[in-house]
């Protein structure tokens, strides 16, 4: 068996659909769903899912060894963050080395650091009057958006997209891409 943990901060859209895809799947489960925010509509999707879930603070994730003690009790083997906003402590870089992926709304490293999230990409992107954008799905090291890529997608900026367009073309990307990746990724680590 193959363990996976999601991490969200919003909605929580990619790890259902992530859910969905492993659900006829006897190999892998997803184990657990884990929020920085105790009313992220991800929580919500977790418990419909009936996937286990539960958010935790400031503390259990910088200060104290709560969230890698709960990831290594489960016997996680990947962690996916699907939308996760904070920055993963090195604490848990190093007890999941190569083990954690994300997925970013943004061809990097352009649009990439400290701030560069949701919408705040795709106004910079068509701000900037770019023909592409795209997804980043890449490991993760202790800078934002930095670690090696694993897979890049693109798609097309018509003149008169939106930003809220772009946003849609990439949440049909991501559906589409991320799924597929972390299982190839999976099996890459884990026999
Ligand atoms: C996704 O587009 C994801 O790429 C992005 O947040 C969105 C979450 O949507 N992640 C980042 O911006 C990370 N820097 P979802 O909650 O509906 O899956």
């Amino acid at each position: 068996m193959k363990r996976i943990a999601i991490f969200a901060s919003g909605s929580g859209s990619n790890a259902e659909n992530i859910a969905h895809y492993f659900k006829s799947n006897p190999e892998v489960e997803i184990s657990i769903i884990l929020s920085n925010k105790k009313d992220a509509f991800v929580l919500e999707r977790a418990n419909k899912l009936n996937i286990p879930s539960q958010s935790f603070t400031r503390n259990d994730f910088y200060e104290s060894n709560t969230i890698v003690d709960l990831l290594k009790n489960k016997k996680i083997d990947l962690i996916v963050l699907a939308g996760f906003l904070w920055l993963v402590p090195d604490s848990l870089i190093k007890a999941f080395p190569n083990a954690i992926v994300n997925i970013h709304p943004a061809l990097l490293p352009n649009y990439g650091g400290k701030g560069m999230y949701g919408m705040n990409v795709h106004n910079a992107v068509i701000t900037n009057k770019d023909k592409e954008s795209g997804i980043t799905i890449h490991i993760v090291n202790e800078k934002y958006d930095d670690g090696e890529t694993i897979l890049q997608a693109k798609c097309q900026i018509e003149e008169n997209d939106t930003a809220e367009d772009l946003a849609n073309k990439i949440h049909d990307l991501e559906y589409e891409h991320f799924p597929r990746a972390v299982e190839t990724y999976l099996n890459k680590i884990k026999k």
